[in-house]
């Protein structure tokens, strides 16, 4: 597939639409990569709304059928500092609604080490599992082929939340990020990594991320209080997949 820059914002109707949209882009995407090389490596976002879109590419014949599970690598673009059995995990809930219902080599599975007692342990040994997939040298950056990314209502994606260290990481692949509102750690993947990937694929839903949603994408640029911002792909391409309630704020762009 060839990476070439494109940022494309599509409005559909609904929840289920945004996750069919997103299920039909990352089936082509896999395919289209899988004809040119051996594997096909995406990084998960968490939180509620990809929920259903794993559910779909698990349940759906038309996507689970389409696709050679055994061939791609399912990463996470961030993780909650929790164990992985935990109701607020990101791998539990991906492995719950997809990744058990699918035949993927458990291998292909790189889940963060959140059981390890230190936090800063845990982001050190997922970079190391990042670069020891992609091969990596020093200095090298992991491209992903696809990264699927939430935004949430404070405009954080990932875990990269407004005011927090980890916005301005430009050495490290994977940090502990100390986010004061939630009193908690979090794992993520840095601005680096996700902008260096293939594909960037956004999927937010809601009313309650319209206005956050105008001014990442019409307002002015200030990536400390809206992190989403910092995310333009090096050479990549981007999509915003949005819902009519999400969309609802934005001014109209011919
Ligand atoms: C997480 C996610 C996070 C998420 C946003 C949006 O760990 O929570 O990775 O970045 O994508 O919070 O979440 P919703 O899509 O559920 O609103």
């Amino acid at each position: 597939m060839t990476c070439s820059v494109k940022f494309d914002v599509q409005i559909v109707e609904d929840a289920e639409a945004l996750s069919r949209a997103a299920a039909e882009a990352i089936v082509c995407q896999v395919n289209e990569t899988l004809e040119k090389r051996e594997f096909f490596t995406i990084a998960l976002s968490g939180g509620s709304t990809p929920r259903v879109l794993y559910a779909l590419l698990a349940k759906d014949a038309s996507f689970r059928d389409e696709v050679d599970w055994g061939k791609i690598h399912f990463l996470w673009g961030d993780e909650r500092y929790v164990p992985p059995d935990h109701p607020e995990s990101n791998y539990r809930m991906a492995n719950e609604a997809m990744l058990s219902k699918i035949p993927v080599p458990a291998a292909n599975i790189h889940r963060m080490r959140t059981e390890d007692a230190d936090v800063t342990k845990v982001a050190e040994a997922y970079e190391q599992e990042v670069r020891l997939l992609f091969k990596l040298g020093a200095g090298e950056l992991p491209r992903l082929d696809c990264v699927l990314l939430g935004m949430g209502p404070d405009g954080h994606t990932a875990s990269l939340f407004p005011g927090t260290t980890a916005l301005n990481e430009k050495e490290r692949l994977v940090v502990a990020n100390w986010v004061e509102k939630f009193r908690a750690y979090r794992i993520t993947m840095t601005a680096p990594v996700l902008n260096n990937a293939c594909s960037i694929i956004f999927l937010v839903g809601g009313e309650e991320k319209a206005e956050t949603l105008r001014e990442v994408l019409q307002g002015k640029r200030q990536p400390e209080r809206f992190p989403s911002q910092l995310i333009q792909p090096t050479h990549g391409k981007l999509l915003w997949l949005i819902d009519k309630a999400s969309a609802q704020l934005l001014k109209k762009v011919s």
